[in-house]
Parts: C-alpha cells; sequence; structure tokens
C-alpha cells in the first residue's frame, strides 16, 4: 500500500487524489495546498489529513509517494524537496516545469536521491492516443509525412486566474498543447525546428488574459511535419483531434465533447462562478488519469522504469518553450 501525500488541492489534484483513494495499492494520507480550506475539503473526502506546510506534511504523513498538483511555476519547489526528502517516487503534472532550467534542477534532484520522477503525461494513457502510436509504429499508415493535431476549449478558470497570466501557465502553448508535444515526440521522434504564431507570447510581461490561441509547425529530425493548433477560445465544448498522413493511409481521431445549447450554457454558468477547468475526458472503462498513477505505482513495487521518464518532460517544455520563443520574435527557433 502507498502512502500518497499531494501538495495542491485545485482541479487536478482532486483528480489525482480520487484515483488514489480507487486504488487498492494507494491511500491519500496527507494534503497540502497554501488554501488551509482548500486542503481541509479535499483532505475530508478522501479520509486524508490536512497539514498547514509541506515539511510538515512530509514529516507527519510520512509518505512513500509525493505528488505535484499545484501550478506549474511552483513545480520545482515540491519536487525538489520531496526528492531531498528520500521518497520511494515523486508525481508532477504536466507541464513538468515553467523552465527548461526548473525541469532539469527537478530532474537532478531525482536522480541524485535515485527517486523515480514520473511527469503526468496522461496522453500517453488515452487509448485513441496509445492506439494511433501502436498503428504508426506497427507500419499501418506507411511511411508517415505529415501530422496534425488539435486540441482546445474554452477558458480555464482558477486559483487567482493562474491561466490567464501567461508568465506563469505559459498560455495555451506551454499549458495546453505540451499533452500535444509530449504525444508527438514520442510517436514521432526528436524535433528540429520550431515555428509558431500565438496570442498572449506577444504580449508584454503581467499581462493577464481570458483567451489564447496558438498555431506551431514543427520539423521533427525524420522530416515529419506537423501542423498543431490549440485554443482557449472555443465555448463550444473541449475538442480533440488528429490526423496521420503516410504513404499507406490515413489515421485520424476527433473526439468532442456535446456543444449542444444546454451544455455551452452549463459552461458559461461554470465560469461565471469562477470554477470551469475543461480537462481531457475519456468514455472508456479505465480513467487515463487512474491508468496513468496505477502504472507509476505498479512501477515503484517492481522496480520497473516508468514509461515516462524526466527527459521526456524537460524535452516536451523544450519545444513549447522553443514555440513560444518562435511566436514572440516571428522567426523560426533551432532545437539543440
Ligand atoms: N493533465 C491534465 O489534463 C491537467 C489538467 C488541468 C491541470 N493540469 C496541471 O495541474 C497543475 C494544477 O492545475 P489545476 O488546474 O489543478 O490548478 P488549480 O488552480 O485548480 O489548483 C491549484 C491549487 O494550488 C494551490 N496553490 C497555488 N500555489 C501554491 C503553492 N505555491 N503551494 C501550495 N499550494 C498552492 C491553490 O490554492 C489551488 O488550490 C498545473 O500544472 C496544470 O497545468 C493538468
Amino acid at each position: 500500500m502507498f502512502r500518497v501525500a499531494i501538495a495542491g488541492a485545485g482541479g487536478m489534484a482532486h483528480m489525482h487524489a480520487s484515483c488514489y483513494t480507487a486504488n487498492p495499492n494507494a491511500c491519500v494520507v496527507g494534503v497540502y495546498d497554501k488554501r488551509p480550506d482548500a486542503a481541509a475539503e479535499m483532505a475530508g473526502a478522501n479520509g486524508a489529513t490536512a497539514y498547514a506546510g509541506f515539511a510538515e506534511m512530509l514529516e507527519a504523513a510520512r509518505p512513500d509517494v509525493v505528488d505535484v498538483c499545484v501550478p506549474t511555476p511552483w513545480h520545482v519547489d515540491y519536487v525538489v524537496a520531496a526528492a531531498e526528502a528520500g521518497l520511494k517516487g515523486v508525481v508532477v503534472e504536466k507541464p513538468m516545469g515553467r523552465s527548461v532550467e526548473d525541469c532539469e534542477r527537478m530532474a537532478a534532484a531525482c536522480a541524485a536521491s535515485g527517486t523515480p520522477l514520473f511527469v503526468a503525461h496522461v496522453l500517453r494513457f488515452f487509448p485513441e492516443f496509445a492506439e494511433a502510436k501502436r498503428q504508426v509504429d506497427a507500419g499501418a499508415v506507411g511511411t508517415v509525412v505529415t501530422v496534425r493535431t488539435r486540441r482546445g476549449g474554452s477558458f480555464p478558470r482558477a486559483w487567482e486566474n493562474w491561466y490567464g497570466k501567461p508568465d506563469w501557465s505559459g498560455g495555451v502553448i506551454l499549458d495546453l498543447v505540451i499533452h500535444d508535444l509530449d504525444w508527438l515526440r514520442w510517436t514521432f521522434g526528436d524535433v528540429e525546428r520550431v515555428f509558431a504564431k500565438g496570442i498572449s507570447p506577444k504580449l508584454p510581461p503581467d499581462s493577464e488574459v481570458n483567451s489564447d490561441y496558438a498555431l506551431i509547425t514543427l520539423k521533427f529530425k525524420s522530416g515529419v511535419i506537423g501542423h498543431v493548433e490549440a485554443t482557449w477560445a472555443d465555448p463550444g465544448g473541449f475538442k480533440v483531434g488528429f490526423e496521420i498522413a503516410g504513404d499507406a493511409g490515413l489515421l485520424e481521431s476527433n473526439f468532442n465533447q456535446p456543444a449542444g445549447v444546454p451544455f455551452v450554457a452549463a459552461l458559461q454558468r461554470g465560469a461565471e462562478a469562477g470554477a470551469a477547468v475543461a480537462v481531457p475526458e475519456s468514455p472508456t472503462a479505465v480513467n487515463p488519469y487512474y491508468a496513468e498513477l496505477d502504472h507509476f505505482l505498479t512501477c515503484l513495487a517492481s522496480g520497473a522504469t516508468p514509461s515516462i521518464t524526466p527527459k521526456d518532460g524537460c524535452e516536451a517544455v523544450r519545444i513549447a518553450l522553443a514555440a513560444f520563443e518562435s511566436a514572440q520574435t516571428g522567426e523560426p527557433v533551432v532545437l539543440p
């Protein structure tokens, strides 16, 4: 039984907590959030204890695993502290960090203490994305020429409007499209060059937005061209799609959450109430968030290497921040 302590008690932390609570091999023993009422509520719902400080939680709750679900700029603080505490494992939500340097610090701290670090790139556990990679690897579409992805929905409302502060969230390029960037790199290999256009990268520092959009072109080392689109400006429901074109066929998937009039009205009511972070969902029997966390715990129990490494987390952030830079300068960025 893995004892799990969670940093953060917002939208994603609730999702992770419910997955651990449902898992026969895990239990949530501690919750820390800088908002004590949020920590108390989430702890109560999961039979855990809320703590007033992170260090105090590590000391008193004696977790095996720490799961970091605070907003992105603060991932590094809790991952490094957890690594230094010598736990059995650490989970960090995507994007791994706000900068490549932060990602490298987290990877180095966990490597130094021998603590497995799992970056929660959940898309790899969505059946349609996992199956597409399997079919590409098996040659189902032949030699791939182009890949197109699209992801987005309404603007996410959360603590302190942190998603709306590009300095904190990185806008759609770092926060949202990172899902696709990791899946694309996993499926098509390393990226050589990036060119992007977007709304939030062009704004002055300290800006606050209530929508965002980006279009990114990727040139992979393999020669594949990627066309990657992300939006936080679509009130009509969360939509995800991809199309992979090869010389032997075409693979396509589209997933649109219902966008009928009642759904849109409910979404607007949620946004007005200040609580509407759309997360990708899957209609399949096994929740992909449960699957990813169960995979990590299973690896910890067996000593196997998790399927997502700290390097994967760093590289996805590197590609996203290259796209952000390209959208700022209007020039393509060549990756090292
Ligand atoms: N995998 C996915 O599909 C997915 C979906 C949504 C969010 N996320 C990621 O999860 C992370 C959290 O996002 P969220 O939507 O849950 O945010 P949120 O705003 O809903 O929750 C964040 C919580 O962190 C707390 N907090 C803020 N700064 C803190 C600090 N320094 N120390 C302790 N607590 C702090 C806030 O009080 C809040 O309760 C982000 O990295 C985000 O990108 C992933």
